[in-house]
């Protein structure tokens, strides 16, 4: 079975791509949205969402990383596709399931469910104008305001030519409030002959199992579970494989951390990257209350250097007291 890490804009960029993949039990990752309105995006515009191409299009481990594009327009898309499978990448994914409303409003994401056709259409323009050994896959919630079009969208898009399709189970209108409905997803994979990737509400060994109940589908991708508990995956696989499953403790989390703000701090403008870290540890104390206390702790703090200091002393295996 397989597991990818979930795209997630403003989460998942490369650095947490590196960071997360590092953990083991990722097979492939997918960058955050290319947003493609009506021009042929310069290679700089992909190389700042998906820095991977310059490097085999793999993280540091080694693992796959495709490349998605979100659009309306199947002729704009097709030839932005063609660039970005000339800037290396393996795989084109089409994203059909952003609820933001300034997407949608353009007539991109999660509105498209509502035009099967053009759904069609845009899989099969960007598949004819992509190499064949580069496949291209859609990403789909199961609606806009209902699931009545569920299937006929999972169908369009399998005929159109996606080699595969990961389904968010729920609409559009459903957001991230769980559940999802993974019953649904075995409704698509019945309907469609493409393989199916099972999406939404796995933050955990037990709700993998569930869903894989309950959707038929072996193969998943996690998205803020995978963020929230970084070693889901192994945790997934080593439960699968039969072996005792080994939660990570906090204690192995610290160079984890500090390997990340220093990443980023590398990447963005030094006032940005405090942020980024108190982001991952509001959605990492779910599991490590050590996490929550930790924000506590550097939430005035501004300057990198102050937050690595913090980080650097951190004794490890006695709770932190704020
Ligand atoms: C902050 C955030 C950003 C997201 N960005 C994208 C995106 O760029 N492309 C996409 O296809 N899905 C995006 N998603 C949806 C996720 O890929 C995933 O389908 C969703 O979070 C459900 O999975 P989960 O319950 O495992 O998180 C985003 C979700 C979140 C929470």
């Amino acid at each position: 079975m397989r597991i990818a890490l979930a795209p997630m804009e403003g989460l998942v960029d490369d650095v947490m791509r590196d960071v997360l993949t590092r953990m083991g039990g990722v097979d492939w990752c997918v960058t955050e949205f290319v947003r493609v309105t009506e021009t042929l995006l310069p290679p700089k515009y992909y190389h700042r969402l998906a820095p991977e191409l310059l490097n085999g299009a793999v993280t540091a481990v080694g693992t796959p990383v495709r490349l998605q594009l979100l659009g309306s327009d199947p002729t704009c898309l097709a030839e932005n596709a063609a660039r970005a499978a000339e800037l290396g990448a393996p795989v084109i994914d089409l994203n059909f399931g952003c609820p933001a409303k300034c997407v949608n409003r353009h007539r991109g994401g999660a509105v498209l469910l509502t035009e099967p056709d053009l759904l069609h259409a845009i899989v099969s323009t960007v598949r004819a104008a992509v190499p064949s050994k580069i496949p291209v896959t859609a990403k789909m919630r199961l609606g806009y305001e209902d699931k009545s079009l569920a299937i006929e969208c999972a169908q369009a898009l399998a005929m159109g030519g996606a080699a595969e399709l990961v389904v968010h189970a729920r609409t559009k209108v459903e957001g991230y409030q769980p559940p999802a409905y993974w019953h649904w997803i075995a409704l698509i994979k019945a309907a469609v002959a493409c393989p199916v990737v099972a999406n939404g509400e796995i933050w955990t060994v037990e709700d993998y199992l569930a869903c894989r109940a309950e959707s038929g589908c072996d193969d998943v991708m996690l998205g803020r579970g995978l963020v929230a508990r970084p070693d889901l995956a192994r945790q997934i696989k080593q439960h699968l494989a039969g072996q005792p499953v080994a939660p990570m403790h906090w204690h192995e989390l610290v160079p984890v951390l500090q390997r990340f703000v220093g990443q980023v701090a590398g990447k963005v403008e030094g006032k940005h990257a405090p942020g980024r870290l108190k982001q991952w540890l509001s959605m990492l104390r779910q599991h490590y209350p050590e996490a929550g206390w930790l924000f506590e702790r550097i939430r005035a703090v501004k300057a990198v250097p102050d937050i690595q200091a913090i980080l650097a002393g951190l004794q490890v295996d006695e709770p932190l007291v704020c």
